[in-house]
């Protein structure tokens, strides 16, 4: 097989430009719909969180009702933040008034406008409408917020959003037998990867890395080692070794079988890449959830929550360390290889890399990039 026979991956210089990834910001994670947290960061009413979503503040909130609310940290008047991060009021070293009092508020530290946690304006002090001043002109700037599995997804465009449904596709329904929603985070590992995102969803998406790069990961999951992961079944999911059913160092573990698993799924392992930024690996027991948020062309930030059963968690023996231990060996392999990367095809010399036969997964990644920001950018690939 030659070069021309196999197919090529994006130019190198749409892994490393920032003006490739101001377009993406726009393109992608602006327009899609984007994975942010787990519902039980903000369990009740009047929680809230302030967020960063690639560089815009973005304030959700539980509203009065327990349904999910979100709106770019702005005020309508002259445009403040209206809320801050423990680590922005830090920062600041001066206390503001406002931000959110009561958990029912949202105040303006600034003029003190203050809106409700459906985003309206409720009061401005000394404007009246006998000077003609409409309060409804100045709802919050809207942010989508909705969720699926536990997890909440934000749509920074909302006008434009198709439904979340509608972006996940069969995902839910190949997943159906997961308690995804009903799981709690046992454990989380925060990483920071020097890498550009779509090079981590395109390491996630292939196995043919594996043989090299995950030595202990193979000696539970033989199979990742053959045909270059070639003839993997992900839907059915990947067979371990004998005697092992989960991702933990042994294979085994002392926590249950998720109830109402079929006999596949008992012993096998999925994978989902959830468009475009929330990875899902479970397991028969555990789930591994990868949410990924690009800082810049070069640097993705990843937090990885690993989720467990209520009834595991509760028992006071309960520890997550076998799959958390396990994960976060096989994680920084990944990270490594992908900085390595990333490093790599900034020679002068690489324009363009190409996919081996069992890569074809990443064939995708290149059409959902290529599909959003073709029309934004100059000399896009044919
Ligand atoms: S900028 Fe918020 S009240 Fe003036
Ligand atoms: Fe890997």
């Amino acid at each position: 097989m030659n070069a021309a026979q196999l197919e090529r991956t994006l130019p190198s210089t749409w892994y490393r430009s920032s003006e490739i990834f101001k377009t993406e910001k726009e393109r992608i994670f602006c327009r899609e719909w984007i994975a942010v947290c787990r519902e039980e960061e903000i369990p009740n009413p009047g929680d809230f969180l302030v967020l960063d979503v690639l560089g815009e503040s973005i304030l959700l909130v539980r509203n009065r009702d327990g349904q999910l609310r979100a709106f770019y940290n702005v005020c309508r008047h002259r445009g403040s933040r209206l809320c801050r991060t423990p680590e922005e009021t830090a920062a600041l070293r001066v206390a503001l008034p406002g931000g959110i009092t009561g958990g029912r508020m949202i105040v303006c530290p600034y003029h003190q406008w203050s809106y409700d946690f459906n985003g309206a304006l409720v009061a401005a002090p000394h404007l009246t409408t006998d000077t003609g001043f409409r309060k409804q002109d100045f709802h919050l700037y809207p942010v989508g917020a909705d969720s699926w599995g536990g997890f909440v997804f934000l749509n920074l465009t909302p006008a434009e959003a198709k439904p979340l449904a509608a972006q996940l596709e069969g995902i839910p329904g190949r997943l159906q037998r997961y308690p995804l929603a009903g799981l709690r985070i046992g454990a989380t590992i925060r990483y920071v990867v020097a890498a550009n995102w779509k090079i981590i969803c395109e390491n996630y998406n292939e196995c043919y890395h594996c043989a090299g790069v995950h030595p202990e990961l193979c000696a539970i999951v033989p199979s990742f080692r053959e045909a270059g992961g070639g003839n993997l079944d992900w839907n059915r999911g990947i067979p371990h070794r004998e005697g092992a059913y989960t991702f933990t160092l042994s294979g085994t573990t002392a926590r249950r079988a998720f109830p109402g698993l079929d006999a596949d799924e008992q012993v096998r392992h999925k994978g989902e890449l959830v468009y475009p930024n929330l990875f899902l690996s479970v397991a028969c027991d555990h789930v591994a959830a990868f949410i990924l948020t690009p800082r810049e062309a070069g640097m993705t930030d990843i937090t990885c929550h690993f989720l467990f059963e209520p009834h595991e968690m509760e028992k006071a023996d309960f520890d997550p360390s076998d799959a958390v231990d396990f994960w976060d060996l096989v994680n920084r392999q990944d990270w490594a290889i992908c900085e390595s990367v990333q490093n790599g095809i900034g020679s002068r010399v690489h324009t363009q890399g190409f996919y081996a036969p069992m890569e074809d997964w990443n064939l995708d990644i290149r059409r959902y990039v290529v599909e959003r920001i073709r029309a934004f950018v100059n000399d896009p690939p044919s």
